[in-house]
């Protein structure tokens, strides 16, 4: 699988990640599933897993998953919540998740973002964070977000980006390219609505892509201000499709159009 350096800091990453949400929101007595999608993911050069206290019991479920192989990990969670006291509440319980340190810690959705990253920052100095990001979901918020950017105390964002959200190509992935900041994508399956309705094989084969799945996530890491997509699955299968995706050749202007075309844009 490809590599990419993180922005303009020191991390290296895969280019295909892992999302949880919703799919590792799972009961005790189901944490297998989530083992084999981790076990997977990391035969096939997955390194990054991404997750949130929104997601319900993800968080947990990741960190048993992710235990045995922790040093390996890239783990990219979140903090949500307007409350600084609840917000430490959600850090601390991703130490006992996550062997202690994180290596990114996002401000989910931008909630109340100016008053977490002071004491991101201070955590960050501990050593208990390597990197503080900034996520959303939607255009509305990329104002604020462009303002979180422009701070200077961020290293890196979270933002959707699939043929039917290009949004952030206009102004955010030029800003963070300038800011040298790192770029996650989330939703680079235009979930379920868009990577669940497959045009005929015939064109896939055209793109020389053995799946929808693959041809969508081309489409987004042939954009090389991005270093980063995290499909989300419960399916070791996907997880084996999704990640190997993440390996070159990427797509030319011409074929993402097609893709894009493909997509109903
Ligand atoms: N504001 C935020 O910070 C924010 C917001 C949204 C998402 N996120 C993050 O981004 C991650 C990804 O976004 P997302 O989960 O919304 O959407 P997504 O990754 O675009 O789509 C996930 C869906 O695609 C299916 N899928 C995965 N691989 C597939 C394959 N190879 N073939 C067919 N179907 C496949 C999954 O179902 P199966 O289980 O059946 O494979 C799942 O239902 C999230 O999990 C989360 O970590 C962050």
């Amino acid at each position: 699988m490809e590599t990419r350096a993180f922005g303009t800091t020191e991390l290296e990453v895969p280019v295909i990640g892992l999302g949880t949400w919703s799919v590792f929101d799972l009961a005790d007595d189901q944490q297998s599933v989530a083992d084999q999608v981790v076990d997977v993911s990391f035969k096939e050069g997955v390194r990054a897993f991404d997750s949130s206290p929104m997601y319900g019991r993800a968080e947990r479920i990741l960190g048993r998953a992710v235990s045995s192989r922790r040093d390996e990990a890239i783990v990219a969670t979140k903090i949500w919540t307007d409350s600084v006291a609840t917000g430490r509440e959600q850090f601390e319980a991703q130490m006992n998740f996550f062997g202690g340190h994180v290596e990114i810690e996002q401000m989910h959705n931008l909630v109340a973002w100016r008053d977490h990253l002071g004491w991101l920052e201070a955590e960050k100095d501990e050593g208990r964070i390597d990197l503080i990001g900034a996520t959303h979901y939607s255009r509305g918020a990329f104002d604020e977000l462009e303002e979180v950017m422009r701070t200077g105390r961020i290293d890196c964002i979270q933002v959707p980006y699939n043929p039917r959200e290009q949004e952030c190509a206009e102004r955010i992935l030029p800003l963070a390219a300038d800011l040298g900041l790192g770029v996650i994508l989330m939703r680079p399956l235009g979930q379920t609505g868009l990577v669940g309705n497959p045009p005929p094989q015939k064109d896939l084969d055209e793109l020389g892509a053995s799946s929808w799945a693959e041809a969508l996530l081309k489409w987004a890491l042939s954009d090389e201000r991005v270093h980063l997509a995290i499909p989300a699955t419960s399916n070791p299968e996907h997880a084996k499709t999704n990640a190997r995706a993440g390996s070159p050749p990427f797509l030319t202007e011409e074929q993402r159009r097609r893709v894009a075309q493909l997509a109903g844009v």
